[in-house]
């Protein structure tokens, strides 16, 4: 017997994709759909940045600057396409939310692995978001090995070093599962970066966006988040908009910011 031809349907297996979306309401409401859309699309674009962010800390391993450049600048694509779909989301009235809300019962965003992977490899690590998955499970696997990987930030400074740059060896062999802090000694050596070395400034440009980036989703989802529940605690368990509103305007790269003003 022969392989059947490959077809659309066969490559992309549309028929499971299809058979996916299983709304909890009655009737079902109508907007429960699209809810269970747009998270799922957001879980696919997560397993594509982590793919591209994987590349791009393997491009700065190879010296391959550029290259890590250009995968960046996909990353940022792809960004930007995250945020624009909450907007698809914020059709949704409050009441139509209601319709369904409690049928999510605990499930909330709060707990997409995928979005604690995308955080760990920016180098914001937190053992108390690993341990919420049960152990041994596919999730918790795979964010004790990324809390176990050097972030992209490493890799950028492992790489600055190999271009010439006095990074110290404290940061080169620092513990990569504690978050990222400032440095003034890191911060000299960027702003010299800046000031004579246009293509690591570029590639420091790059990080600001990504920075920027993700900064800019926290604060569109905590609006939306808003005009959604308001001050209603999240489904999970945490105090929704309040708690939200913490992790917005912390920098991923903090060097990058604080050199701006001495610039
Ligand atoms: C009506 C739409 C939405 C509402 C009302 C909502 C509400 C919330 C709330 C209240 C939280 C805080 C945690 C908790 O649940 O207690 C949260 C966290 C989160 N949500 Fe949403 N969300 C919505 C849509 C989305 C979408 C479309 C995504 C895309 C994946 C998403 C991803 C996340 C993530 C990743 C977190 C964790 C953020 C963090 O810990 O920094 N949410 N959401």
């Amino acid at each position: 017997m022969t392989d059947p031809a490959v077809t659309y349907a066969s490559y992309l297996k549309i028929d499971e994709l299809l058979a996916l979306q299983e709304p909890r309401s009655q009737g079902p409401e109508h907007d429960e759909l699209l809810f269970i859309i747009i998270h799922q699309v957001y879980e696919l674009w997560f397993k594509e940045l982590l793919h591209e962010l994987d590349r791009v800390r393997q491009w700065l391993e190879d010296d391959e600057s550029h290259r890590a450049q250009h995968t960046l600048k996909r990353i940022l694509a792809i960004l930007k396409v995250l945020v624009a779909q909450l907007d698809i989301l914020e059709t949704m009235t409050p009441l139509e939310f209601l319709t369904f809300r409690e049928r999510l019962e605990a499930a909330s965003g709060f707990q997409s692995d995928q979005f604690r992977q995308i955080e760990f490899v920016l180098g914001v690590k937190s053992p108390e978001a690993l341990r919420r998955f049960p152990e041994n499970s596919r999730a918790r696997l795979a964010l004790e090995r990324r809390y176990r990987e050097p972030t992209v930030w490493d890799a950028f400074l492992q790489y600055l070093s190999r271009e010439g740059y006095a990074v110290a060896p404290s940061h080169l062999e620092r513990d990569v599962s504690v978050p990222i802090e400032p440095s003034p000694e890191l911060q000299r050596i960027l702003l010299a970066v800046y000031r004579d070395d246009p293509k690591n400034a570029e590639f420091c440009e790059r990080l600001v966006d990504l920075d920027e980036g993700i900064q800019e989703w926290r604060y569109r989802h905590v609006k939306m988040v808003e005009r959604t529940i308001g001050t209603r605690r999240g489904t999970g368990g945490s105090g929704g908009e309040a708690y939200l509103r913490e992790t917005i305007g912390r920098p991923l790269f903090p060097d990058l910011w604080e050199i701006r003003s001495q610039l």
